[in-house]
């Protein structure tokens, strides 16, 4: 589906009834992210997902963004779908960044937070010579340089051992992204606000999900979050990385359904 915003067009999945559930994907990944849960948490919840600014179906629409921007485009999806209920806002690592300018700027339209494989803290100085590197590198040698130097940090050991056509199918997500849309998202992440301050103002229910084998963020992030968001609850899942929802789908969706019921 598609809808109209200010400055562009936005590709979503409106799937399922139940109670709302905004699924914010990661980095640089699109709603395809989420196929194991359209597959079995619509008899839970609304699951509405959309594809961020130059990710996915949704228009290409050059940079730079921002976590604010991002947040705006997905509220503004929900004032447009006309959702007037609080959603349950769940963001998978770049969508967890969103999710946290969601909460600061719409929290009267947050029924509780899920934050999955990510972290509160800004980039380090490191972090963001990285994402400088990483902007050269899709501007000279194109999207799919991009997913070769992430493909293999993104999962457990067991899933690369195990499940070689999941790794095929992020590696496809990844390579059908936008330059600008990658390039856009590059330039949010690194100059994203620090929201550890945001933690301890978080006064709805919250799920931390986090893999165990997670290379790209390391699972004391979402311990740090657990000690400081005194409404939060963290479930640690074996045997999953970064992308903790495709890797262990029965996990991730049993505790999204639980949490969803529990609200
Ligand atoms: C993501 O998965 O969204 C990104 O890897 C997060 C990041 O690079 O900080």
């Amino acid at each position: 589906m598609r809808v109209r915003l200010r400055d562009l067009t936005l590709a979503y999945v409106d799937r399922g009834k139940g109670p709302p559930v905004l699924l914010i994907h990661g980095y640089p990944l699109n709603n395809r992210l989420w196929e194991p849960q359209f597959n079995s948490l619509t008899n839970n919840a609304r699951l509405l997902a959309p594809d961020l600014r130059g990710f996915g179906e949704s228009e290409v629409v050059p940079g730079p963004y921002s976590m604010d921007l991002l947040a705006k485009d997905c509220h503004d999806l929900l004032e447009r779908i006309v959702v007037r209920r609080p959603v349950v806002v769940a963001g998978l690592s770049m969508g967890g960044y969103i999710a946290f300018a969601f909460y600061r700027n719409y929290p009267a339209k947050v029924s509780g937070l899920v934050l999955a494989a990510t972290r509160a803290g800004p980039d380090s100085q490191e972090a963001k010579a990285q994402r400088d590197k990483a902007i050269e590198l899709v501007q000279e040698k194109g999207v799919s340089a991009i997913a070769e130097s992430m493909i293999y940090k993104m999962m457990s050991p067991k899933t690369y051992e195990e499940n070689p056509e999941l790794v095929a199918f992020v590696r496809r997500m990844m390579e059908s992204n936008s330059v600008e849309g990658i390039t856009g998202a590059l330039q949010a992440m690194k100059g994203r606000p620090d929201s550890s301050p945001t933690l301890g103002q978080i006064a709805k229910p919250t799920l931390i999900l986090h893999g165990v084998d997670d290379q790209l963020i390391p699972i004391k992030e979402a311990e740090m979050m657990r000690d400081q968001i005194i409404t939060s609850q963290l479930m640690a899942i074996p045997n999953a990385g970064h992308l903790l929802n495709l890797e262990q789908p029965g996990l991730f969706n049993g505790a999204i359904s639980d949490f969803v019921k529990s609200l």
